[in-house]
């Protein structure tokens, strides 16, 4: 039996998982590591914690499952896409990574739009406009702020690909994940020489680029001792954690589309050709199928939302114990009436990507009145979470994307309130699977595909992933959620000269 790793690169923490070559999961582990905000919107990583996680997660899971070193065929990475490793001449990191929801380079983000000759063009180019959290700004703002830094800069990878570095000595990327750069030619699959042009970058700044389960290298004699795996173990392509999330609940054809809500919220469908929205609002990637792409919308903020609500507003607070902080607030929300009588909430707390793509938005309650208490203010964060995300639905609709099959995943496909929410909100039924794994499954599949265990990703899927449970929406909710969503939606511009006041006066 052949086995295979797969390995996510997460913003809280790496989740690495060994399954054989029929799927199934033999061992799993987590390894946490911090976030650093050095100001408010900044969000940074050390690329040291990320391959320190991956070691001690790969040799937890090697020990747990008694699996021999030899017969780990290939490692698939997955990871939180858009962030910037920063590498000198040596391949030695020049300064703490910026991650994909850090939101300092709204003045690059401009720059960059007007070398490119506007919005259209440089949509036209890559498919996308050019947001905050994307690697392209985040490479001109070290120009522009740190040229010292910028002086020795000879490579930038995504976090997913300095892993692959440390584990194989390749400085490789992939299609998926390359997408979120803003630097790759998201219809011809390969970097756009003309962008990198208008931008006056050197094309050796970037890596080589590949499709997903093309296999990349081998691991190094030092990385193999490290791991306790064999210097011939492949690693794969792998891809960015939404389009391995995306695999992961096998949407790999078109009429299936993914919502996952973790730290951020993605709603993703796939697509056979490369559509986009020509207001941007939608990002337009390859997927990590070989040929096809998908469109999702980013909400930055979502499980991040209910995780700052309970965490640090709830926390010490009477009746919330440490242990059971979450349990508490989910019971004292599902007591409450759908809707929250009358209360809504932004969740636009690190600003947002769609549909608005507004560093300077903030959140909000909205409707709070003497009735409402501890459990009408939770659920409302879930709820305006939940009305993000159909924010992207209906933009998908607009564009005659189908989409005939919901799938939830994350936590909000593990919590029954948020699951059942989902399908009152959006007035469809909801799927979930039987085992949902998540980016470091889809990436493990991947492995699989480019070690020859399976055909294709497609066949991959289809051999290994079951769906197992409906969720239907419930009639008088749905009412409840049309009456609201419209009242939601108008929000944003009704206070958004007030967010951005705000925004400025904020340390
Ligand atoms: C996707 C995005 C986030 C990160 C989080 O565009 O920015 O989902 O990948 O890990």
């Amino acid at each position: 039996m052949t086995y295979y790793l797969g390995i996510d690169i997460g913003t809280s923490g790496t989740k690495t998982l060994l399954i054989d070559d029929t799927g199934k999961v033999h061992a799993e582990a987590n390894a946490e590591y911090p976030l650093h905000q050095p100001k408010p919107g900044w969000t940074e990583q050390d690329p040291e914690d990320w391959w320190k996680a991956t070691a001690k997660t790969v040799r937890s899971v090697m020990k747990k499952s008694g699996v021999s070193a030899d017969s780990v065929g290939a490692i698939g990475l997955s990871g939180q896409m858009h962030g910037s490793v920063f590498l000198d001449r040596q391949h030695r990191v020049i300064r703490k990574a910026l991650l994909w929801n850090d939101q300092r380079t709204a003045n690059e983000c401009e720059e960059i739009t007007s070398a490119a000759g506007g919005r259209k063009r440089l949509i036209k180019m890559v498919a996308n406009p050019a947001l905050t959290g994307f690697q392209a700004p985040k490479i001109l703002w070290m120009r522009n702020n740190e040229p010292r830094n910028f002086s020795r800069l000879a490579k930038v990878l995504l976090p997913k690909d300095e892993i692959r570095r440390r584990l194989t000595g390749d400085c490789v990327t992939e299609v998926s994940d390359a997408s979120g750069t803003l630097l790759l030619d998201v219809v011809k699959r390969t970097w756009s020489k003309k962008l990198m042009n208008c931008l006056q970058l050197d094309m050796d700044l970037l890596p080589d680029v590949v499709e997903s389960e093309e296999v990349t290298g081998t691991l190094t004699p030092e990385a193999a001792k490290l791991l306790g795996l064999t210097t011939q173990c492949k690693v794969v392509g792998g891809a960015g954690d939404c389009a391995a999330g995306a695999i992961g609940n096998g949407v790999v054809r078109s009429g299936i589309l993914s919502t996952s809500i973790g730290t951020s919220g993605v709603m993703f469908v796939h697509s056979d050709t490369p559509q986009y929205d020509s207001e941007g609002r939608l990002h337009t990637f390859c997927h990590a199928v070989r040929g096809k792409w998908h469109m999702m919308g980013v909400n930055l903020t979502s499980g991040g939302s209910l995780q700052w609500w309970v965490d640090s507003v709830l926390r010490g607070l009477k009746g919330v114990s440490e242990k059971n902080r979450y349990e508490v607030a989910t019971s004292e929300a599902e007591a409450i009436q759908a809707g929250s009588n009358g209360l809504l909430f932004l969740p636009y707390l690190n600003g947002e990507r769609t549909p608005h793509a507004d560093s300077n938005a903030r959140g909000s309650f909205v409707g709070l009145n003497l009735v409402h208490q501890r459990g009408h203010m939770t659920r409302a964060v879930m709820e305006g979470v939940t009305y993000a995300l159909k924010d992207s639905l209906e933009i998908i609709e607009s564009l005659d994307v189908p989409v005939r099959q919901i799938r939830a995943s994350g936590g909000g496909s593990k919590n029954p309130l948020w699951r059942q929410m989902q399908a009152d909100v959006f007035g469809k039924k909801i799927t979930t699977l039987a085992v949902e794994q998540g980016p470091a499954y889809g990436v493990a599949l991947l492995a699989a595909v480019g070690n020859g265990s399976y055909r294709s990703i497609e066949q991959a899927c289809k051999s290994t992933i079951e769906v197992a449970n409906q969720t239907p929406p419930n009639r008088a909710a749905v009412k409840t959620y049309r009456q609201l969503f419209p009242v939601y939606q108008q929000l944003y511009s009704q206070v958004k000269t007030s967010m951005h006041q705000l925004a400025h006066l904020q340390t």
